[in-house]
């Protein structure tokens, strides 16, 4: 703010009364390069400094409705103080000591020299203002770096914490499966293996959850081949459409031509069902939910500045908006950290969006988050365009066509929600049952229609264990496929003999 071109942005409001002092004094400071304004009386200058776009003030001591003095206090109490600087007829030491205190830079008797003093008054004031505001502007951007600096060491600090307590997890689960699996083998009473498959469905369960974590401390293996974003988004529309609420709009928008990005498709459909089902969510009474799919490039200083570690060039930019709650900038600071959640106990683990994170972390990308209490949040993913031609996807899809109606009984919703898309895709008709009480009461409703039941053991409510003996005490007959994932290529075979 030193060069002279910014002299004219800055806006001096000259208050006095003398029409024709008004004029010289004008002619002296736009002669230095500054902008001007005038008023005649106080209350005309609190008005204007009031309405905004005036940097300092150059305030006549008598005007005919206040005193300068006045003026300034009047501005004080309406926390719309600026610099100023005093002119008055005559020079009073005791007036000079009483606006230096109210914080005047300067004092001007208008006297003789009045006219070679002002513009050098004007420009001191100039200076120490810019200077103020750079020091300013240094403090926030020092702050917001400091914060960075915080928010990337605690998710470092969590990652490798989180990344260590996984990879134990995981090694004790592989020794808890593979001791009941061998268990299996032995001869059992029934109840026994009942309480064996209890055993495998929990640990399968727990393993889940180490999945997602070790995804966040990115220890986990990831597939890369070249990956058509836009195929990802739509594949993520149509599952999200099978399940959601009829009152979310979902649409799709895409520059045509986007280049593919290097990855692995599956961990990136998740991370994008993910941040699409915390939008519908967010959206208990429905709303719209778009996404959307462009390049953007990103630069050496955006790079550097990041908290992500980035190389600048040509990125592929995925938003994600919504119309929902939107989130606080306490929930917004945390949202990545694994386990905090805002949901209900039982309704989210928290692991979600840290899943999100190492996945897009992985992929050497980034990701930004705009969000507003009561009107909705956006998420960017960025990631890096290859300039590789893209290879098929690599969801296989050859599954056995059927028709009927399913029964999914399932407490994890991605869960729901995948299967009943691919079923439905296959031919079936889907009914979504959240636990094994809701299975039970949507079977009792509706068992004439039913054809099939998918069940899940580990539910919260009523036991996957406790519905099987409901849902056979309604209807002995009625084929169920006893499920805790879905993607096993033996139990899609089992359900096409089943009809
Ligand atoms: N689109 C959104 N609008 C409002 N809040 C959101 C949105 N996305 C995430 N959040 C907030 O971030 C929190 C963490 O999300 P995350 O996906 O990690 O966990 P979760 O959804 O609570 O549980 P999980 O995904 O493991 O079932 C949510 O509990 C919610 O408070
Ligand atoms: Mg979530």
């Amino acid at each position: 703010m030193t060069e002279p071109d910014n002299r004219a942005k800055f806006r001096i409001l000259i208050v006095e009364d003398d029409e024709s002092l008004q004029e010289i004094i004008n002619s002296a400071i736009t002669k230095s390069g500054y902008s001007t304004l005038g008023a005649a009386n106080g209350a005309e200058a609190v008005a204007m400094v009031g309405a905004g776009g005036i940097d300092a003030l150059l305030i006549d001591q008598n005007l005919p409705d206040m005193k300068g003095r006045e003026i300034i206090e009047s501005l004080i109490a309406s926390g719309t103080a600026l610099p100023f600087i005093v002119m008055t007829g005559q020079g009073d030491e005791r007036l000079a000591v009483e606006m230096m205190r109210l914080g005047a830079t300067d004092y001007l008797a208008k006297d003789m020299d009045f006219l070679d003093i002002l513009p050098v008054a004007i420009d001191r004031l100039f200076k120490s203002v810019a200077t103020e505001r750079a020091l300013r502007e240094s403090d926030a951007d020092r702050e917001k770096l400091r914060e960075q600096l915080y928010q990337t060491r605690k998710m470092e600090a969590i990652g490798q914490l989180a990344g260590g307590i996984a990879h134990d997890f995981n090694n004790l689960l592989g020794g808890i499966i593979g001791g009941a699996e061998l268990l299996n083998l032995e001869p059992l009473s029934e109840n026994g293996r009942q309480m064996l498959d209890l055993i495998i469905k929990a640990a399968e369960r727990a393993a889940s959850l180490t999945d997602k974590l070790l995804a966040f401390s990115r220890k986990r293996i990831h597939s890369n081949t070249t990956v058509d974003c836009l195929k990802i988004i739509n594949e993520t529309v149509e599952l999200l459409r099978h399940t959601i609420d009829r009152n979310i709009n979902i649409t799709v928008d895409s520059l045509p031509n986007v280049p593919a990005i290097n990855g692995d498709a599956s961990q990136l459909q998740n991370s994008l069902m993910n941040i699409g089902i915390n939008a519908t969510h967010a959206m208990p009474n429905g709303g719209n939910l778009n996404f959307s799919l462009d390049t953007i490039k990103l630069d050496e200083d955006y790079c550097t500045a990041s908290p992500f570690t980035l190389k600048p060039g040509l990125f592929v930019d995925i938003s994600i908006s919504d119309t929902g709650c939107g989130m606080s900038p306490e929930v917004l600071s945390r949202i990545f950290e694994p386990f905090f959640t805002t949901k209900e106990q039982g309704k989210g683990t928290g692991l979600g969006l840290s899943a999100v994170y190492g996945t897009v972390q992985d992929h050497g990308g980034a990701i930004t988050i705009y969000s507003e209490v009561g009107v909705g949040t956006v998420f960017h993913l960025y990631l890096p365009t290859s300039n590789e031609p893209v290879v098929e996807s690599l969801i296989n899809r050859n599954y056995p066509t059927g028709t009927g109606t399913i029964l999914i009984i399932d407490d994890d919703e991605l869960i729901r929600c995948t299967a009943s898309a691919l079923l439905q895709s296959l031919g079936y008709s889907i009914i979504l049952a959240e636990n094994g009480l809701d299975g039970v009461n949507k079977f009792k409703e509706m068992q004439l229609s039913i054809n099939l039941i998918i069940l899940d053991m580990i539910m919260p409510e009523m036991g996957g264990k406790e519905a099987f003996t409901k849902l056979r005490e309604i209807n002995p007959e009625i084929p169920v496929v006893i499920a805790s994932g879905f993607s096993k290529p033996e139990e899609m075979t089992s359900l096409k003999e089943q009809g």
